[in-house]
């Protein structure tokens, strides 16, 4: 069995009761926090454990803790990013219902090494019982020292909100978050500058994710040593997976990073197997924004290696035959699944959640949008497959913020994949799975 980090009580009952989760051992982190860790020092802790942003881009989050601006005597700020609207991610939201105080533990723990006497948690609106569920375990730490005015008799103070949004993917984007929180529509920022210097209210801002942050209590606890000596060489300690799609068993799953795909699907203790016995066609390995692969490709890499659940491992090949670990929505698709079909599902999202605020996102991706559909309902042309790929090429890259990247990035890997699928249903001027 796996070691479990993030899920380690989960299933106990009443996890979300101060009481419960104090008995557990929980807000020990803090109370170690204050005998052992200066803020730099709680730093350096974290950077020594390999920690990397859990959100989707995987950077180190350490090093982004370092470069926040502590030249100024502006107040600082730590937002803790819990949008999580990617399709087929739904892991944060797992930590949020279940044991929403070792999140607000990870807040008090960087809050205080960046400095921080005001944070927030910014959740996305739909998650209203979640919003909920925080908030009164934010008020139980009040009640119990951990929260507030010169904590545990310290001389650190934290006061931390819980702020819903109004159900924006775009929201989820660090600096769009930035301009929610502020009240005012969720545009993304041009950068730089980066929040660590300009962030909310004009102020040196941290964001960072709800498991990024969930897991820092037992890095403190345990060490980061102990931290490091999980995973691979560059993909450190565990990490959610919110597994969907066409597997017996759909799910949250804490796994250790470098765990095989083929074992993460096949085996009992996570996925099960793919539904009736059917083939595996293809997998969206980190929520819907990170390129698609065939079965091919998602279990071994382009070299023969067994493809593994990690940073690097996912990468391996580039975007010509690799993707990315991103937030960890494992999408599985089995052999009834047409590509096309799917693809415009991803299309419509993507351009119905653009903020249109640059030309090549807002067109682009109704545009793709368009052409899926009209490829899907028979009456396309083979000059639609390059019209296509084009038209990806030039929104990547070319806009203020990865939603572009995002929009591109399936419709690319799928006409690369699947071109064949694609030209037969315009030859067939339908499908071929529901004729
Ligand atoms: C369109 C878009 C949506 C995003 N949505 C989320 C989200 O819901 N949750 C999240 O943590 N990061 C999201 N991100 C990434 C954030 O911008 C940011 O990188 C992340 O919150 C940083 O936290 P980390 O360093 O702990 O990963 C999104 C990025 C983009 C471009
Ligand atoms: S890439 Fe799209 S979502 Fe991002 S700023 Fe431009 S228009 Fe808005």
């Amino acid at each position: 069995m796996a070691r479990k980090i993030l899920l380690h009580d989960i299933d106990v009952a009443n996890l979300t009761d101060f009481n419960v989760y104090r008995n557990l051992g929980g807000y020990t982190a803090v109370e170690k926090m204050f005998k052992n860790f200066t803020p730099d020092q709680l730093t350096e802790e974290v950077k020594k454990s390999g920690l990397r942003g859990r959100g989707g881009a995987g950077f180190p989050t350490g090093l982004k803790w370092s470069f926040l601006d502590k030249k100024t005597d502006k107040p600082r700020y730590f937002v803790c990013n819990f949008d999580e609207s990617e399709p087929g991610t739904f892991k944060d939201r797992h930590i949020g219902q279940l044991n929403p105080h070792q999140l607000i533990e990870g807040m008090i723990l960087g809050s205080y090494a960046l400095g921080v006497r005001t944070a927030y948690v910014y959740i996305r609106g739909e998650l209203f019982y979640v919003l909920k569920i925080i908030e009164k375990a934010i008020e139980e730490a009040y009640q119990n020292g951990f929260l507030g005015e010169n904590i545990k008799g310290s001389a650190y103070s934290l006061d931390l909100y819980c702020q819903p949004g109004a159900g924006a993917y775009i929201c989820g984007e660090e600096t769009a978050l930035l301009e929610s929180l502020e009240g005012k529509r969720g545009n993304p920022r041009i950068k730089p500058p980066f929040p660590a210097v300009v962030g909310l209210y004009g102020c040196p801002t941290v964001v960072n994710n709800v498991e990024t942050i969930a897991s820092l209590p037992w890095i403190i606890n345990n060490g980061a040593e102990a931290y490091a000596a999980i995973g691979t060489e560059k993909s450190k300690g565990t990490k959610l997976i919110s597994a969907c799609g066409h597997i017996n068993k759909p799910g949250v799953y804490e796994i250790e990073l470098g765990l095989p795909v083929e074992e993460f699907i096949y085996s009992d203790e996570y996925c099960g197997g793919i539904r009736n016995g059917n083939k595996l066609k293809a997998v969206i390995a980190g929520g819907s924004s990170v390129p698609i692969l065939p079965a091919e490709l998602i279990l071994k890499t382009a070299k023969g290696e067994p493809r593994l659940l990690s940073y690097e491992s996912l990468e391996e090949g580039g975007f010509e035959t690799g993707t990315m670990l991103g937030s960890g929505g494992f999408i599985v698709m089995d052999d009834t699944t047409c590509m096309v079909k799917s693809l415009l599902t991803y299309a419509r999202f993507y351009h119905h959640e653009s903020c249109g605020q640059c030309s090549p996102c807002r067109e682009g991706t109704g545009w793709m949008e368009n052409i899926l559909r009209r490829i899907d309902t028979g009456k396309g042309s083979m000059k639609d497959i390059d019209l296509l790929v084009h038209i990806a090429k030039h929104v990547e890259g070319n806009t203020i913020c990865p939603l572009g990247d995002a929009a591109a990035w399936p419709v690319a890997s799928a006409i690369r994949h699947f071109r064949e699928e694609f030209e037969e249903h315009i030859k067939l001027q339908q499908c071929r799975f529901t004729k």
